[in-house]
């Protein structure tokens, strides 16, 4: 039995263009689903697909006392996060993708596609998933549709974007929308039991920037499978936006508000993987003064406002935040956020039928249902989560979202930090000299990494913007394109900070003691956007007035300060002829700015000396 383009008709909404039903029939006709479904997005809609995927053993209800409405997945080894090897940018010309990509030719691409979605989804139903990223009908938003195969990429998509009828109307007055296809790769013979996970070994996470397209295959999990989050705000985006004039950024959005005047600022920031970007999103702030609302905790969208200067929405509607280690003691506004209506993967099962992971708060417990699947005591050598396993949470539940979060035309962004996990030469925060240094700080981003990542823990990666996986076109053009946008802006284009939380002294020992007391750096940032307090010119950038900084309540002192902006210079040469060694890939396209930074910032080096 195959479907027709008449059950495709009667299965969509009434309203559904002509050029959706073509388009899903092209799909379906390609990959022989067993039927077609269109979500709405409802609530029932919801209630239905989490009972089915309950029954069918995808998802275990957790304890509707402890956790409502709320439910566990559990992935198959092979397929616990983004896989970076088998993500592929299929531009025209090689060079367009350049050399930090995976390029491939759009139209072998395409062969290849046709190949592996060839009755990929028999015996399964194909969903369609209309969605907008940002607020529905938004200036700065746009719109997709997703097809899949998988449930649980549509109760997933439910919470990361605004899914449904809301999306369809607007794709039925003819606005345009971005295609994303996705299966999981698995077809499914008649009486063929199917698997709680199914997932393929093969897998392509393939992006079409000239055409906008998107298809995934292989894959269920995340940023692999939930096309509308790196796929399209960031790497599809990030080529629409330089066509159109805006930017797609690997950034999180917060406002922070002076309480006094009632003042408002708007911090956007870029951190690499597992530097605490969560955290910063739902920054508790222990200088008093101060409190903290948060707009966005991965992806910002910012486009010039009719007055000159760069307005920020997250184009998200939830948080697809990574589980262990977070807890009430790092991350209270997290943890409270995922107290209902979220979808667990990969966590742990308690026996009171909650979840559990590492660093999670209280006593470790006596037993547990580890994210394999299987009994777990304290006695294990393995852990009971996997270290990338998520929480999908909608971020209206957080209790400090900002009452603007939803704002259409955004916030106006007052300054973009850029950081990284650094235990050496990188100072707490310095401020950019110009525009351009601003985007060198940015091209400049390393990290040192953790277990969490792939490579040797504690090796530098270069992560530059904290785009390095999520940039759709080349790096060297994007930082062209950075310093396109300051020039258009000139100075309403707000002022780049260098940030590190994780300097560390001879001993090992962390410097800074980071979490809340991060408000103490955004409180210099925002009394610089102030004009309030004066900088002193160092090696990596304007650097803070120790009397200036305000530290009380904290055990830093002058001697941990001096540590903190301490420069080694012969360790900075080092570091600079590294960057210059990493531009070198890029050929002729690093802007001559660029090079120019990397000039000044070695005389700054050598006057140091
Ligand atoms: C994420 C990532 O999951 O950046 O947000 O990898
Ligand atoms: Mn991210």
């Amino acid at each position: 039995m195959t479907v027709t383009i008449e059950d495709i008709k009667s299965a969509a909404p009434a309203n559904a263009p002509e050029d959706v039903i073509k388009w899903v029939a092209e799909i379906a006709e390609l990959t022989t689903p067993k039927d077609v479904y269109f979500c709405d997005g409802s609530e029932e809609e919801w209630d239905r697909l989490t009972s089915e995927m309950v029954e069918s053993g995808m998802f275990t209800k957790l304890n509707e006392e402890k956790r409502p409405n709320s439910f566990l997945a559990r992935s198959k080894p092979s397929d616990v996060a983004r896989v970076e090897s088998r993500t592929f940018i299929c531009s025209e010309k090689e060079e367009d993708a350049g050399p930090t990509n995976n390029w491939a030719d759009p139209k072998e691409m395409k062969e290849t596609l046709k190949g592996v979605f060839t009755g990929a989804m028999k015996g399964r139903t194909l969903y369609v998933i209309p969605f907008s990223m940002g607020p529905v009908g938004g200036p700065i938003s746009q719109l997709g549709i997703e097809v899949t195969d998988s449930p649980y990429v549509v109760v997933n998509m439910r919470i990361m974007t605004r899914m449904g009828k809301a999306a369809m109307d607007l794709i039925s007055e003819g606005q345009v929308w971005v295609p994303a296809v996705h299966s999981v790769g698995v077809p499914l013979e008649e009486g063929e039991e199917d698997s709680t996970w199914p997932c393929n070994d093969e897998k392509y996470i393939t992006h079409f920037p000239e055409t906008n397209e998107i298809w995934s295959f292989g894959s269920g999990y995340g940023g692999n499978a939930l096309l509308g989050k790196k796929c399209f705000a960031l790497r599809i985006a990030s080529t629409m936006a330089r066509r159109d004039g805006w930017m797609a950024e690997h950034m999180l959005i917060l406002r922070l508000i002076r309480e006094e005047t009632g003042e408002q600022y708007h911090i956007t920031a870029a951190f690499p993987s597992a530097c605490g970007k969560t955290n910063l999103a739902m920054l508790q702030p222990t200088l008093p003064g101060y409190k903290a609302e948060t707009i966005g905790d991965d992806i910002a969208w910012m486009r010039p406002g009719p007055d000159g200067r760069l307005y920020a929405i997250n184009p998200e509607a939830g948080f697809f935040g990574v589980a262990p280690g977070t807890s009430y003691d790092t991350n209270p506004m997290a943890m409270d956020t995922m107290r209902a209506n979220t979808i667990f993967t990969n966590v742990a099962l308690t026996d009171e039928g909650d979840v559990w992971w590492e660093g999670i708060d209280g006593p470790t417990p006596e037993h547990l249902i580890d994210w394999h699947g299987n009994d777990w005591t304290p006695e294990s050598d393995k852990v009971a989560a996997h270290p990338n396993s998520r929480f999908t949470t909608p971020a209206a539940q957080c209790p400090i979202i900002s009452p603007d979060w939803e704002a259409p035309q955004g916030v106006p962004v007052d300054a973009i930090l850029f950081g990284g996990r650094r235990a050496t030469n990188v100072p707490l925060v310095a401020e950019q000299y110009e525009p351009a240094h601003g985007v060198f700080i940015g091209a400049t981003v390393a990290s040192e990494q953790t277990a969490a990542a792939e490579g040797s823990v504690g090796a530098l990666r270069h992560d530059p913007f904290a785009m390095l996986p999520f940039c759709g076109y080349n790096m060297a053009d994007y930082w062209g394109y950075w310093l396109e946008m300051q020039e258009k802006l000139g100075d309403k284009f707000p002022k780049v900070y260098q940030v590190n939380w994780f300097r560390k002294d001879e001993n090992g020992k962390f410097l800074w003691p980071g979490f809340g007391d991060n408000s103490r750096v955004l409180d210099w940032i925002v009394r610089r956007r102030a004009g309030e307090v004066e900088a002193i010119e160092g090696v990596t950038g304007l650097y803070p007035k120790f009397e200036d900084f305000n530290l009380e309540g904290t055990d830093v002192d002058k001697e941990a300060w001096d540590k903190m902006f301490a420069i080694d210079p012969v360790a900075w040469e080092t570091e600079l002829d590294d960057n210059a060694k990493y531009f070198e890939q890029f050929g002729d396209k690093v802007p001559e700015a660029l090079k120019a930074q990397l000039t000044k910032f070695r005389e700054r080096v050598e006057a140091a000396k």
